[in-house]
């Protein structure tokens, strides 16, 4: 299926690995500019260069930004670049786990600033250029967490949650009309970095290792693996094409059918 999307120039957050990564290149396959953002410029860098090499010597254009996408910095160094996009992925990695008793105000804050007020920033500085234009796709990255809210997890759970909240009021304003959806993506268990952490962290809370823990999580997965972050970026490009118009304020949930809801 074309995505009808080639030529469109679309923004990546915490896109030198993992499921950003996945996101920018699925579209890059479709012909998108991409700008990808992540604070470590020396995978960030590998990470372009992949992309390059994905989109050969006639296909769209990749540039990188080296920054925290949490910080207005940041965000500053990457709308310094001049860009009207048409298409934001925000992601900017996971809270760390842990137990709420430990979690102070400092520890809060800094989870509600990454995964829920950046990608509002986000939103607020593109939406109505999008709107204006009349096309925008935003997709969010956010969490299985969201439905099923996972117990290490706390402050993944509520930041998101508020995301959550907000998305499904702003999807349903004036730019609905206009072109502009704007959506959730919900990763399950994706086989990346940020699991591998995750997973750590369980091993260390149970008193298993982690091969126990790893396999055991796999096990219970009606798919019987993890996802990949190629098959998320599909989706990710999907929710972006021109054929998804109709898709707004949806949280889209990518798990290999672990959550176990009808609905
Ligand atoms: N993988 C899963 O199974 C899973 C499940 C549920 C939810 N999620 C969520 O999905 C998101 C992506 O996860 P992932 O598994 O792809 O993580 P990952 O493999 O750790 O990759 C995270 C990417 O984001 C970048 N990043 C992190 N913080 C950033 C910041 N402040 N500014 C700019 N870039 C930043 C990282 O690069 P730098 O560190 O160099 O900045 C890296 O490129 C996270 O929010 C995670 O919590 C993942």
């Amino acid at each position: 299926m074309d995505l009808g999307i080639a030529g469109r120039t679309a923004l990546v957050c915490g896109a030198s690995k993992g499921l950003g990564y996945g996101c920018a290149e699925a579209l890059v396959r479709e012909g998108v500019n991409v700008v990808i953002v992540a604070r470590g410029a020396e995978a960030l860098d590998a990470a372009a260069k992949q992309l390059v090499a994905v989109a050969g010597p006639s296909g769209p254009f990749v540039k990188h930004v080296a920054a925290d996408i949490t910080t207005e910095a940041g965000r500053a160094a990457v709308f310094a670049l001049g860009h009207d996009f048409d298409i934001v992925v925000t992601n900017a990695g996971g809270p760390p786990p842990g137990d709420f008793r430990n979690w102070d105000r400092e520890a809060w804050i800094k989870a509600v600033d990454a995964n829920m007020l950046t990608p509002i920033e986000l939103i607020k500085a593109t939406v109505d250029g999008m709107a204006k234009r009349g096309f925008g796709r935003i997709v969010n990255i956010t969490s299985s967490s969201v439905k099923s809210p996972i117990d290490i997890l706390g402050l993944s759970n509520g930041a998101r949650s508020g995301l959550t909240g907000f998305v499904a009021g702003v999807a349903r304003t004036s730019v609905a009309a206009q072109g502009v959806t704007i959506n959730n993506l919900l990763p399950g268990s994706f086989e990346t970095d940020r699991l591998k952490g995750t997973m750590a962290g369980a091993a260390q809370k149970s008193g298993q290792d982690f091969d126990t823990v790893w396999e055991a999580r796999k096990k219970n997965i009606p798919a019987k693996r993890f996802g990949n972050p190629a098959e998320f970026g599909a989706i990710c490009a999907f929710l972006c094409s021109m054929q998804a118009g109709y898709m707004t304020g949806q949280n889209v949930l990518a798990d290999g059918g672990a959550y176990p809801g009808t609905y």
